[in-house]
């Protein structure tokens, strides 16, 4: 089994002094992430805090919550791979629903994205997920598999490699509602069965799938107990340091 994963993603939260404070206490609940990979996703303008407040090699690693996908040019307002890459991040969050709610993120632009940052070697993070109208009219199956193909389109075996995969259905985001365990584990087996099927049953191994959507500190070992699932990706959770470590430990325990 792959590497556990813990993705914090902060949203818009936090500036770049308090994004300092919070690495600084994580640092001191998490003195070692062992055989967990830790992620943190602050907003652009806390990457460079985030990153100096770390010794080096930074025990977490850094990721952005979106990139645009050229490189430069007359793009008033957007944040490219290379200018992120530069900051230290490893991984982004591409295609979340809150970008495909309110800013019009779409498969095929998602795709050029995930383009883009594997031009840049940073590895992205796909988000998937159904509303609750696409899981009571019984589409969950077709909505999820239809995202990931087209965010995933064009993409190689040596690329799928880089590829990391976080099913949030959008009804458990922020709702305090999560997907129950055995919810997740379908939907996950549903999107490893459609990796194996497109790219091949070797190539999609290494591909980790994480559950997202309202994980606490309470519920984040019912997930992780699962062999499907090989992560969490946490928003609201994640922005108490005390509550991510703990989630960090559960997986460390996990892990073994
Ligand atoms: P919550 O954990 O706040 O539900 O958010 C999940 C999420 O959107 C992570 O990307």
């Amino acid at each position: 089994m792959p590497r556990r994963l813990i993705v914090g993603n902060w949203k818009m939260h936090k500036t770049a002094t308090e994004a300092a404070a919070i690495v600084q206490q994580l640092m001191k609940l998490v003195p070692e992430p062992g055989n967990v990979e830790v992620v943190l996703a602050p907003p652009f303008t806390a990457l460079q805090a985030a990153g100096q407040a770390m010794p080096i090699p930074h025990p977490f690693i850094l990721a952005a919550q979106n990139l645009f996908w050229e490189d430069q040019g007359p793009f008033t307002g957007e944040i490219s791979a290379p200018m992120i890459k530069e900051l230290g991040c490893q991984y982004v969050i591409l295609g979340h629903s809150e970008r495909r709610q309110h800013f019009g993120d779409h498969d095929e632009g998602i795709n050029r994205k995930i383009r883009a940052a594997l031009r840049h070697r940073l590895r992205p993070i796909l988000c998937v997920g159904e509303s609750l109208g696409d899981r009571e009219g019984g589409r969950t199956e077709t909505v999820v598999t239809g995202q990931l193909l087209r965010c995933l389109d064009g993409i190689s075996k040596d690329e799928l490699r880089m590829i990391t995969i976080a099913y949030e259905p959008v009804w458990a985001i922020g709702t305090g509602r999560p997907a129950s365990p055995a919810q997740a584990a379908a939907v996950h087996k549903t999107l490893r069965a459609t990796l194996a099927s497109s790219w091949g049953p070797e190539a999609c191994k290494p591909v980790r799938i994480l559950y997202g959507g309202s994980v606490t500190p309470e519920n984040a070992g019912e997930f992780l107990v699962s062999d499907q699932v090989d992560g969490a990706l946490v928003g609201g959770a994640c922005l108490d340091p005390q509550s991510f470590a703990k989630m960090i430990g559960l997986a460390q325990n996990v892990a073994g």
